[in-house]
């Protein structure tokens, strides 16, 4: 443990930690993932590329969140297997769990108890009017309560860190209203105990929709050809991108009657740092042939460097379960305390002196 802070080695060089109160007054950054299936090119642009960034200069807490995972019918292998292999992606990806707090959410009870204490908060009709419940559930009343309650365990991961920003993609932004709307009623009713967390959302990356769908996002429970994922091998890429569909006609733009070619344009884009404006100049008068082997090729050399460090990675899982642990220790310093503090207010601590 270095100083008095879970975040100690961020702020100073190691020889000189500084006082929490004087790391803590840079903005803390939270944000989650589920570990369900390989992490997709959705998922980096729209977020975990930006976590990456933000750990230089933010106090950044990143979570796999695999009690949201259990949320719909699963394998209890894969899950443990998915968590660890997720961990090593984000490590992979450039997460530095030396600078980042990087850990799994059940190994913080805290996230639990806060979610009960939540959804006395939370009312009925809030839960109802969730997309993603009304999508994932389908009317269906045999659905798992677990899925209403989704929303409510995420509000409990922001809040519980007093986040001031959640870096996002656009699918999030309901979940993100809904936590502010609950952390305000909790200090209503219980005194200023919450900080009220902001979302942050990109506006390049926000939404990369699916290469088998463009009206559709991309989602690893989308089927294989809806996604590429960072376990994907160069051919596979290939394969994926050249059956991505297209738009009618040939034309290279990322105009809102070209979905297709919006989309593709925008992933290009971000991999490779360049305006979309200097893409479609480029291939002005190129067949998608061509557009989707460049591409293709475009994504296989920025996932190489990552891949290569993943490989390396999944050889010593002992290792990611080691920093995983480390990175529950350091969670649970903010957590438990924060959690005292809300069982201090809401009454239902036994603890004297307040
Ligand atoms: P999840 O696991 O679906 O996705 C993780 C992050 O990736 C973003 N994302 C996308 N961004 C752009 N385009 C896409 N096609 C795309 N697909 C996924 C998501 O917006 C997200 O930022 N409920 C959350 C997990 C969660 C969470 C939290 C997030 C649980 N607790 C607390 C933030 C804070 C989810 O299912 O993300």
């Amino acid at each position: 443990m270095v100083g008095a802070s879970a975040f100690g080695s961020i702020a100073e060089p190691r020889t000189q930690p500084a006082p929490f109160e004087a790391v803590a007054r840079r903005k803390r950054v939270f944000s989650g993932i589920q570990p369900s299936g390989s992490m997709t090119i959705g998922n980096y642009l729209g977020a975990v590329r930006r976590w990456v960034r933000q750990q230089h200069e933010r106090q950044s807490i990143h979570c796999i969140v695999n009690l949201h995972a259990m949320t719909l019918p699963y394998d209890p292998i894969d899950l443990r297997r998915r968590t660890l292999d997720l961990a090593a992606e984000l490590i992979a990806c450039g997460i530095d769990p030396e600078k980042a707090i990087l850990f799994v959410q059940s190994e913080v009870p805290e996230h639990t108890e806060l979610t009960w204490i939540l959804s006395t908060q939370t009312m009925f009709g809030e839960l109802g009017r969730m997309t993603q419940f009304k999508d994932k559930g389908r009317g269906d009343e045999r659905v798992g309560s677990g899925l209403f309650f989704y929303p409510v365990l995420m509000a409990a991961d922001i809040i519980l860190y007093d986040t001031d920003s959640v870096p996002v993609g656009e699918d999030q932004r309901q979940h993100i209203e809904l936590t502010r709307d609950v952390a305000q009623r909790f200090n209503s009713v219980f005194g200023e105990t919450f900080v009220i967390p902001e979302a942050d959302i990109e506006k390049e990356g926000a939404r990369i929709m699916a290469l088998d769908d463009p009206t559709k996002k991309m989602s690893k429970s989308g089927g294989p050809a809806n996604y590429i994922a960072f376990m994907d091998s160069p051919d596979e890429i290939r394969r994926k991108i050249n059956r991505a569909v297209t738009d009618s006609g040939s034309e290279i733009v990322a105009r809102d009657d070209k979905p297709a070619m919006k989309n593709l344009l925008g992933i290009y884009s971000l991999f490779t740092d360049t305006p979309i404006s200097e893409l479609e100049a480029r291939y002005v008068g190129v067949g998608y042939g061509q557009f989707k082997r460049d591409l293709a090729e475009a994504i296989i050399e920025q996932m190489a460097p990552i891949q290569a460090r993943l490989a390396e990675l999944q050889a010593d899982p002992d290792e990611i379960v080691r920093i995983l642990n480390r990175g529950t220790e350091r969670a649970r310093e903010i957590a438990t305390p924060k959690m005292e503090q809300v069982r201090q207010v809401t009454g239902i601590s036994l603890k004297a002196g307040w």
